[in-house]
């Protein structure tokens, strides 16, 4: 495994590997990596010639008083699962070869990257559209894979490269949960002991909105509200929102029919979390 840390070298190395026509697959992460993020590099190993790990704690998709500064890092650790999991490449450059004095270029993606998530956090998927498409440039994948764990910004990617005639392949893979069916979150360790607990009522929300369906319950605001109660009930727990959407365009949808997405993102103490079901 080899460790790139600048943006030159990395792209000289990318292309001795598409001049052998070999596949490249890219996993994107801003590290501290868990079981979801494994499942990804996993996935990758066994689908492609190479595989890329990108670490960067991406400044762009932070907003003012955001946890940019105190978001965990542990590099050390994170290129020995890397190394252990048979990844051929970490990429880790630094915030200035990125982003140089003078950076001017931003994608935005129109529409979906204003609901949900993009609401409470504007200009967040800006900068993950832009450090998502600089990463495609430098890497080349042929298959980039992302976690359905940020369901919205997996949409807004796919969207991207289509909008773009990118020659990505965006793979989106199953939400990794804790036992306790918690969606594993580099950011679950800012979390205490009882925030932990109360954390788990997010999953058991939308478990319950599963249930409610395949009972045939199709009005998504009694589903709304029956999920509310369950998060509700949690002393330091505070809903940002509850949604059901089209799974494509992100809009509220009132009569569910199969493939409609449940998002919810949820205030545990001081962190925010996101977790997600797809109806089927
Ligand atoms: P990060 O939060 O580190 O996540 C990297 C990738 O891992 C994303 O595609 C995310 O959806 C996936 N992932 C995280 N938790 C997961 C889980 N429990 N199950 C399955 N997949 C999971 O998402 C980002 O970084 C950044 O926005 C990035 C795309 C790297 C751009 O900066």
């Amino acid at each position: 495994m080899k460790v790139y840390r600048n943006v030159r070298s990395l792209a000289k190395k990318v292309s001795e590997i598409k001049r052998l026509n070999d596949t490249v697959g890219l996993v994107p992460t801003m590290g501290f990596l868990h079981e979801g993020h494994i499942s990804l590099i996993r996935k990758a190993r066994k689908d492609m010639d190479h595989v890329i790990v990108s670490i960067f704690v991406n400044p762009t998709q932070f907003g003012p008083g955001e946890d940019f500064k105190k978001y965990p890092r542990d590099l050390k650790r994170d290129l020995d699962i890397c190394r252990k999991e048979g990844a051929d490449i970490v990429f880790v450059p630094k915030a200035k070869d990125i982003y140089p004095d003078g950076y001017s270029t931003y994608i935005s993606v129109r529409g979906i990257t204003e609901k949900l998530c993009g609401a409470s956090r504007p200009g967040h998927f800006r900068g993950v559209a832009t450090v998502v498409a600089k990463l495609f440039n430098i890497t080349a994948p042929d298959i980039a894979y992302f976690g359905q764990k940020d369901a919205q910004q997996a949409i807004i990617i796919k969207k991207m490269a289509e909008d773009l005639n990118m020659r990505v392949k965006v793979k989106v893979m199953p939400v990794v949960r804790e036992k306790n069916g918690l969606a594993m979150s580099s950011r679950n360790v800012y979390l205490s002991r009882r925030e932990r607990i109360q954390a788990q009522s997010i999953y058991r929300a939308l478990r319950l909105a599963k249930e409610l369906f395949h009972g045939g319950e199709k009005d998504s605001g009694i589903i709304i509200n029956k999920m509310k109660r369950v998060i509700g009930k949690q002393a330091e727990t505070k809903i940002d929102y509850i949604k059901v959407v089209g799974i494509k365009n992100l809009e509220d949808v009132k009569k569910i029919s199969r493939g409609s997405l449940v998002a919810i993102a949820a205030w545990v103490g001081k962190t925010r979390l996101i977790d997600n079901v797809i109806l089927n």
